[in-house]
């Protein structure tokens, strides 16, 4: 019997839906659903297939815990050799706890809290990321009051012009909240340069993410690379990185991924001139493709001179198809002999809860298992509670073995939080 490949490190092998070498049926019986699948070994592809595209030039990759942070995935990616790049207390917290030396971790995103900034600067992170003037002046007070130097790159906004799928996922366009707008940049890295406390150690930025064209990459890196030429004429000399964020894309359905050597011609020899290390803060791309959601089929209806699937997964499990109209494809755990076009949604009480609208699939009935692919980015991290529903599990496969990685989260955990007798406090 034959094999066919779904998407790296998913296949039907004789008829058996896999991941590596465990049948996902079986995880299904044995977990049971919905329940998120991550291959290890297209993790570790992807990884050193970008680490290899890098080489030529002084690099390091630090990995975007926020499309996707479980501790097993964080381990194994730190035995590979990866950075991490972290946007909260909370996801430093993972990064310490998974492992990840202080100066293997950069915190960067817009809104950072002064307890955040202090945390980083007491872990000794490699750098922050900061996002405008205010930020840097904060950083600085905060390190005169624990007598050190913080090291700070600063987040420049290229204002270039972008090619993502959705208009939530592009960032480093004009007037988008993040960064520092362009043609600010110089007199903020002046003022950061002037202050006691405050090394600028980089320049970064982030352009957006599921992108496939090169040129953005080339445009922005030239950009960081002329304010650089700007401050060295300005004595500024204390730079070591540039970070040229994270933002390759992946397949999901027939988009051409970004072609790594163009990118390697046309980015790398920018980066070489400056004489900086770059960093690049990947996350869709390590992980995209690299799980799957395994969901089963709990009822089959007729409305409206319409088909529906529903599953026992939805937006609350996988947000993507709704909230970015974000194509997932989606076979059937057996293949069946006709097709039907159906619309597979989830048991939330929302209309805008689907994985699938007007989808081609097998004509499967109750019972029947659904992969959702390459949701590995921006997929459980999504997961919400909303119907009081708990959040699923995560398994880890490797090679012939799968462990359980993340628990089903139980009923109890959903009242975890919750205060049954409360204390009230006068309010005036
Ligand atoms: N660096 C920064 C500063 C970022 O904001 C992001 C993603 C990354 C790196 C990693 O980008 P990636 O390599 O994964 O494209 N939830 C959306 C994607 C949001 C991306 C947010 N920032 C989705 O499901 O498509």
């Amino acid at each position: 019997m034959g094999q066919s490949v779904l998407t790296t490190g998913f296949a039907r092998v004789g008829g058996v839906l896999q991941c590596e070498g465990v049948s996902l049926e079986r995880i299904a019986r044995e977990v049971g659903t919905p329940v998120y699948v991550y291959s290890a070994a297209t993790i570790r592809d992807r990884y050193e297939l970008l680490d290899r595209m890098l080489s030529p030039v002084p690099h390091r990759v630090h990995y975007t815990l926020k499309a996707s942070s479980n501790a097993a995935v964080l381990k194994l990616l730190r035995d590979l050799g990866a950075g991490v790049d972290v946007v909260s207390g909370g996801e430093l917290h993972r990064a310490l706890r998974a492992g990840f030396a202080p100066d293997d971790i950069i915190f960067g995103g817009v809104g950072k809290t002064e307890r955040e900034l202090a945390e980083a600067l007491d872990a000794g992170v490699l750098l922050i990321n900061a996002e405008s003037e205010a930020e840097v002046l904060i950083i600085d007070r905060l390190a005169r009051h624990r007598g050190i130097t913080a090291r700070v790159s600063l987040r420049v906004n290229p204002e270039v012009t972008l090619d993502s799928p959705h208009e939530y996922i592009k960032t480093g366009g004009k007037g988008h909240k993040f960064g520092i707008p362009y043609d600010e940049v110089i007199h903020v890295a002046e003022v950061t340069a002037g202050l006691a406390n405050v090394d600028l150690v980089g320049l970064d930025m982030h352009l957006g993410s599921q992108l496939s064209r090169i040129d953005p990459y080339r445009e922005g890196t030239e950009r960081l690379a002329s304010i650089f030429a700007e401050l060295q004429k300005r004595g500024i000399d204390t730079l070591e990185y540039l970070d040229i964020g994270g933002g390759l894309g992946v397949r999901y359905d027939t988009e051409e991924p970004p072609d790594l050597r163009r990118f390697a011609e046309l980015v790398l020899p920018t980066v070489a001139d400056t004489g900086l290390q770059l960093i690049m803060e990947p996350g869709r791309f390590i992980i995209g493709n690299a799980a799957a959601l395994v969901t089963q089929v709990l009822y089959r209806k007729r409305s409206g001179g319409k088909d529906y699937v529903v599953a026992d997964a939805g937006m609350t499990e996988l947000l993507r198809p709704s909230h970015y109209g974000a194509y997932h494809k989606i076979v059937a755990m057996h293949e069946g002999a006709e097709t039907k076009t159906v619309d597979v949604v989830g048991p939330v009480c929302e209309s805008g809860d689907f994985l699938a609208l007007d989808r081609e699939l097998d004509d499967i009935q109750p019972g029947e298992y659904l992969v959702v692919c390459d949701v590995g980015a921006y997929g459980y991290v999504m997961a919400s509670n909303y119907n009081s529903r708990q959040r699923p599990a995560e398994v880890l496969v490797d090679g012939d073995r799968y462990a359980v990685v993340t628990a089903r989260e139980t009923y109890d955990d959903l009242l975890r939080l919750e205060i049954a007798q409360p204390e009230w406090r006068e309010g005036n």
